[in-house]
């Protein structure tokens, strides 16, 4: 019979293993993530890529595994407390990411709910890209003031989204350590948005033109 220390310790074995024998690199999960996207991905406009096989419907959860463990080689060190994510489709990242630093990860409603209603945090955010708003919710006891936290989500477009998450965080007393992104639409003014709020942007594809039939990437320095 296993004492709660012995438990623990084997619930968090795997995960230390991981840390010390993962030999993944930033290039090869970039690379991994912009051959999914080619081969899986659809430009439907300028503006639009449809990632719906991996990511927004469909998820692939070895890639969200590897896309985890690389936000938090990269945040390692840092400090992090939770992980932050807006609802749907930055979820599965951010979980992966908040396992492998083995931080609390949190979600931002974007519907009203009956049942979270206390102390409620509240901000509206525009999509430009769904040409939508709703208000994005934070329930403040999840969020205390030496919390020290990096946001997750799957795409970064104008910045909207991100911006709303930093206003609601800050407004509760977190600092922001920095916005993991899997899909950067660099063309979009969303990145500019937030270094200019002082916040650290690492995105993983970086897409630098979308047209029909045509995805490009900007290439990674060496
Ligand atoms: P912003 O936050 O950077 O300003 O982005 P914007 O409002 O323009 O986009 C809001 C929603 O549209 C987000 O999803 C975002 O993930 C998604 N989005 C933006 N550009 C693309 C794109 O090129 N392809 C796809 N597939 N999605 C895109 P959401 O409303 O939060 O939906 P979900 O998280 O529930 O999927």
């Amino acid at each position: 019979m296993q004492n709660k220390e012995q438990r623990e310790n084997a619930f968090h074995a795997p995960f230390v293993l991981k840390n010390i024998t993962n030999t993944y690199l930033r290039g090869d999960i970039v690379k991994e993530l912009e051959e999914k996207i080619l081969k899986e991905g659809h430009a439907l406009s300028e503006n639009i890529l449809k990632v719906d096989s991996f990511i927004n419907h469909q998820v692939d959860p070895v890639l969200m595994q590897q896309i985890g463990d690389d936000f938090a080689r990269h945040f390692a060190n840092r400090g992090i407390t939770k992980v932050v994510t807006i609802e749907s489709s930055g979820i599965a990242p951010a979980l992966t990411t908040a396992s492998a630093l083995k931080v609390p990860m949190i979600i931002l409603k974007k519907q009203p709910s009956k049942v979270l209603n206390d102390n409620l945090l509240q901000t509206v955010v525009t999509s430009f890209t769904k040409g939508t708003s709703y208000e994005l919710t934070l329930s403040h006891q999840f969020i205390e003031d030496n919390d020290n936290v990096l946001i997750i989500d799957d795409f970064l477009a104008n910045g909207e989204a991100a911006s709303g998450a930093i206003r609601l965080l800050t407004e509760a007393g977190a600092s922001i350590a920095g916005v993991g992104i899997l899909i950067e639409k660099s063309f979009q003014p969303g990145r500019e948005k937030l270094i200019a709020q002082g916040i650290e942007v690492y995105s993983l594809a970086r897409v630098s033109k979308l047209a029909k039939g045509v995805i490009e990437f900007i290439p990674e320095e060496n």
